[in-house]
């Protein structure tokens, strides 16, 4: 392709113009690797973004999307319906901790970001609690790019030209270097000193106006930061005290990345309201859920007179398409016994754990920390060039057939739950050279 063939497409959080000067094509994917335009084969050490959790390319998933585009393409889901979508929010339903038994179908994490803000909102109001409209979200959050979710969000750049409009207040993200620098798994301190943060911000604001926590159980985009030991039953334990409602983005921790289908299971904490998109799909139809309790169904549901009780809602909500897709990805999570393979005590993921670990002591590498599929390497920042290290990691694993995801001074993966210790051994040896070569 040519610079002038690039020009007219604007491409989201790129480097536009670095970009199309230099641009990194993708022509094909299966399993674990892309076929680059130039016919080279990278590693996806990513999943995408965060989504396709099964691999790539997998037949049953096109087959069923294919089917379903010859049977039915499309169907309204405001006030009409079509069989798959309650056939698959009875799955999620059972698949879901405690009683989240509600599935409301949005495009995206950050249409699902918005609908579990607006679900919060809604609750309280139909309660009665018509103060209660203010979140309290976290540093280094990220909860997509939409109004709300830039509201909560905790990365200065997502929100510094727009405004946060809801609001909101924040607890300190939970990295902590002096104390856990090179945890293998979950921080063992800080994790209820953190937590109890909350209770000096409901003391703040005061609970009547608070509607909700929004947390990711794992912090992906912001750096990839596993809760400490203890952090997150802490947060549910001060919301549950004050009626607050806790809210956790699962967006990329859904679908087996931790060892369950998810997180909220692993940690064994479950929200009132669950965010989720990417690997309801594996990432080949556009779709996220919003699974709620039955106790917010109830409240709004209940509360309100014969007509719409939630005015809210996508055109491709519960797209025919996405949910054929869903439905076959759930298939194959369950027939590959995904959802096990990565637990954090798995032989894979410790094979992965070990070989990220073994990057210590490499020039610059201040820190490593993993959790099951999820990981990041972070490093020294090189002087007068703030936030440079991790693309500079990520530009040469590119050249050498490995796809790593760049933020700002930290690589982060979230590999295929199909991985095998020869995808491990690849990455390992790609990062040390990268490393070495860049970083020395
Ligand atoms: C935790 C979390 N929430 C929301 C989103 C937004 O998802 P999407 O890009 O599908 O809108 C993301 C995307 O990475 C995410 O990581």
């Amino acid at each position: 392709m040519t610079a002038t063939n690039l020009a007219a497409h604007w491409m989201p959080f790129t480097a536009n113009k670095g970009f199309k000067e230099k641009p990194r094509m993708l022509s094909a994917a299966k399993g674990m690797y892309w076929t680059t335009d130039d016919q080279r084969q990278v590693l996806d050490m990513t999943a995408g973004l965060w989504c396709c959790n099964a691999g790539h390319g997998h037949p049953h998933i096109a087959e069923a999307i294919a089917k379903q585009a010859r049977a039915l393409d499309y169907a309204p889901s405001f006030g009409f319906g079509h069989e798959l979508s309650f056939e698959l929010s009875e799955r999620l339903a059972q698949l879901a901790p405690g009683n989240l038994n509600k599935v409301f179908y949005t495009n995206s994490g950050s249409e699902s970001v918005d609908t579990a803000l607006k679900m919060a909102m809604a609750y309280h109001y139909a309660k009665g609690n018509t103060d209660r409209q203010m979140f309290i979200s976290r540093e280094k959050a990220y909860h997509g790019v939409n109004f709300g979710g830039v509201s909560v969000a905790g990365l200065t750049n997502n929100y510094k030209a727009f405004g946060q409009w809801l609001p909101n207040d924040r607890l300190s993200h939970t990295q902590d270097l002096t104390l856990n620098a090179f945890s293998h798994g979950l921080p063992l301190h800080g994790g209820i000193e953190k937590a109890n943060e909350l209770e000096t911000l409901i003391q703040r604001h005061d609970a009547s106006r608070i509607a909700a926590v929004i947390i990711e159980p794992i912090t992906g985009a912001g750096g990839v930061l596993p809760p400490p030991v203890g952090y997150l039953k802490r947060v549910r334990e001060i919301c549950d005290q004050h009626d607050i409602l806790l809210i956790f983005d699962e967006v990329i921790t859904g679908f087996g990345r931790t060892g369950n289908v998810f997180a909220s299971q692993t940690f064994d904490v479950t929200p009132d309201i669950m965010t989720t998109a990417k690997g309801l799909t594996n990432g080949a139809a556009p779709m996220g859920a919003v699974l709620a309790g039955d106790h917010i169904y109830d409240a709004i549901v209940n509360n309100s007179g014969p007509g719409v009780e939630f005015f809210h809602g996508y055109t491709y909500s519960a797209h025919p398409l996405a949910c054929a897709a869903a439905m076959a990805t759930l298939d194959v999570y369950e027939q590959e016994d995904l959802y096990k393979r990565g637990a954090a005590d798995g032989e894979i993921s410790q094979y992965f754990e070990q070989g990220l670990h073994s990057l210590k002591g490499l020039p610059g590498v201040i820190d490593v920390r993993n959790y099951s599929f999820i990981a990041a390497v972070e490093f020294e920042p090189l002087a007068g060039k703030p936030g440079a290290t991790g693309s500079l990691v990520q530009t040469s694993a590119w050249e050498q057939g490995l796809m790593l995801r760049s933020l700002g001074e930290a690589i982060a993966m979230s590999p295929p739950l199909i991985m095998e210790k020869e995808h491990v051994d690849q990455t390992i040896g790609i990062l040390e050279r990268s490393i070495k070569q860049h970083l020395a």
